[in-house]
Formats: C-alpha cells, sequence, structure tokens
C-alpha cells in the first residue's frame, strides 16, 4: 500500500510536457513511485513538480540519485562546493567578485545537458530556488518529435552520422559578450584555483551518434543542439553547418516548444537526451539561483 500517490496530469495547451503534485521531499522515493515517474519522462519528456516544500540540498541529491549515478559537474565548472553533485545556475558572485556556478545572466543556447561528456547526462533535475522579478522562462523541445516529423530519408542518413560537441568552443567563442563574460568567469576560476593550488579536472568534449537509442525507453531521438554541436563529423564545414541549422530550426520551431514559467520551488525533472532546452536572459542586476543536478548515461 503507498502512502503518497503522485498526481500526474499533462499540461493544457502545450505540445509536451505534464505537471506533478503530492511529492514529498524528505520521504525516500519508493519504487513504485520512481517508476511512474520514469514512466511520465518516457510520456511527457518534461514534469513540473509543484506545491511541495522546497528540498535540503540532501533530499535533491537523495531524490536524483534514486534514478542513477549523478555528474559532479560543478567540478568541470570548478566550482564544487560540499554537494559536487549539484550545480549552481546562477548569476551570484563570491566575495572576490567571482562567479559562482554557471555564471552570468545571458540568454543560455539550445543544449542536450553534457552531450560534450563521453557518458552524458540522462535526466536532469533544475530546481528555483530564487528568481529575479521578470523571467527568465526555460524552454524545452522533445527530440523524439524532432526525429518523428523529419522525412525518412533524411532519418536514415542521420543514423549514418556522428556528431562533436563541446562546451569551451561555446564558451571561448564568437564576439558574443555573453558568452565572453563566461569566459572571464572561467578564467577568474581557473586563477583562483591555480593560485589555491585545487585540482580540476579539465572540461571533456565527446563524439556522439546524431541519432541516439534512449536507454530507458528504447526510441530513437536526435542528438544534436546549437549550443554544444560544434561539427558533423567527416562532412564539409558548410554542409556540416547547414545540417545543424536545419536541424535547430526544425526541432525548435514555436509549436513545438514548451516555456516554462518559474515559481520559486518548481523542481523541473526532465529527459536530458530527448529534452533540448535554451533558457531566456535577465537583468544582470538581479539575482538567480537554480540548483541543477543530472544522471549519467550508464
Ligand atoms: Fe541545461
Amino acid at each position: 500500500m503507498r502512502d503518497v500517490q503522485l498526481e500526474i496530469t499533462a499540461l493544457e495547451d502545450q505540445p509536451f510536457g505534464a505537471l506533478v503534485r503530492g511529492w514529498d521531499p524528505s520521504a525516500a522515493l519508493d519504487e513504485a513511485a520512481r517508476d511512474d515517474i520514469t514512466k511520465a519522462l518516457a510520456d511527457h519528456v518534461v514534469l513540473v513538480f509543484r506545491g511541495h516544500r522546497q528540498p535540503a540540498d540532501e533530499e535533491l541529491v537523495a531524490f536524483a540519485e534514486s534514478f542513477g549515478p549523478l555528474i559532479k559537474g560543478s567540478e568541470w565548472l570548478r566550482d564544487a562546493g560540499s554537494k559536487p553533485e549539484i550545480l549552481p545556475v546562477t548569476n551570484a558572485r563570491d566575495d572576490m567578485g567571482i562567479p559562482k556556478g554557471t555564471g552570468g545572466a545571458g540568454e543560455l543556447e539550445w543544449h542536450a545537458d553534457y552531450s560534450y561528456v563521453p557518458q552524458p547526462a540522462k535526466q536532469s533535475f533544475l530546481n528555483a530556488v530564487e528568481l529575479p522579478e521578470a523571467g527568465p522562462r526555460t524552454c524545452f523541445a522533445s527530440q523524439y518529435r524532432t526525429l518523428e516529423t523529419l522525412p525518412d530519408e533524411l532519418v536514415e542518413r542521420l543514423r549514418t552520422l556522428r556528431a562533436r560537441h563541446s562546451v569551451a568552443e561555446y564558451v571561448e567563442g564568437g564576439k558574443d559578450p555573453n558568452r565572453q563574460q563566461l569566459y572571464k568567469g572561467f578564467e577568474a576560476k581557473r586563477k583562483r584555483d591555480e593560485e589555491a593550488g585545487v585540482q580540476r579536472p579539465p572540461i571533456p568534449e565527446a563524439e556522439h551518434p546524431v541519432v541516439l537509442r534512449h536507454p530507458d525507453t528504447g526510441r530513437e531521438l536526435v542528438y544534436v543542439s546549437k549550443g554544444l554541436t560544434r561539427e558533423i563529423i567527416g562532412l564539409e564545414r558548410s554542409e556540416s553547418n547547414a545540417l545543424l541549422k536545419q536541424l535547430h530550426q526544425h526541432a525548435t520551431r514555436p509549436d513545438a516548444v514548451y516555456a516554462h514559467e518559474w515559481e520559486v520551488g518548481d523542481l523541473v525533472v526532465f529527459d536530458a537526451l530527448a529534452g533540448l532546452h535554451r533558457r531566456d536572459s535577465w537583468d544582470p542586476h538581479q539575482q538567480r539561483v537554480m540548483r541543477q543536478l543530472s544522471t549519467m548515461v550508464g
């Protein structure tokens, strides 16, 4: 007999996504509830947990960990706190003025979490701790749907291709002031670590098939993004860019996107392989603090 049943309902008037009520952060997740969530993720890609009390760091880690081993992304971003599994997604700065976690209040381009890692994220957990007065939204697209709505001949071709993913090139590249700001913050953290003699693992990059089969659902999805996929291997640069642009435009057409409007306390759990996402910019004078965790593909 189960004490609490999670109430899961599809979001109204949205292309996908579901609302989850009834989660108790202090109760260990039983197997039946975990299976319900895994099934709901397969069906809806994005799950918005709302109406519960704010979980403590330990509770958030315990909840996410019940879905698989967690990525310690804060080490690559040189900001590992007492819980390296929790990546601060924030524009907050420390006493020295060095950005914490991901840094910056700029727009974040479409990406799949940790696609630049050989074992990328399978599920991600994003929790709103502190929000600015206005926005920013996080927008999601389903890469299952991208694949299902592409012409068969194109999907056949995509199945033969692999792509290279890199976050370092995203941060270092171009004249975009947001990205330059991210780079500056990262350099400041690198210097801080050097002076303190702290060793951090180098930021990885990775190659993945353009069409992945999801290990849980067995369904195929398109696994490239404008933010993190740098090239399709073996194609001329112009052809690679054109194909990536075509896939990006198709995946993110407005009627295929769910735009999440955050409330403090929201925990959005999403399929990190199929759940492509981006974030709006916000007023950099206002603070936004989010906690992010991700399981890794086994
Ligand atoms: Fe992300």
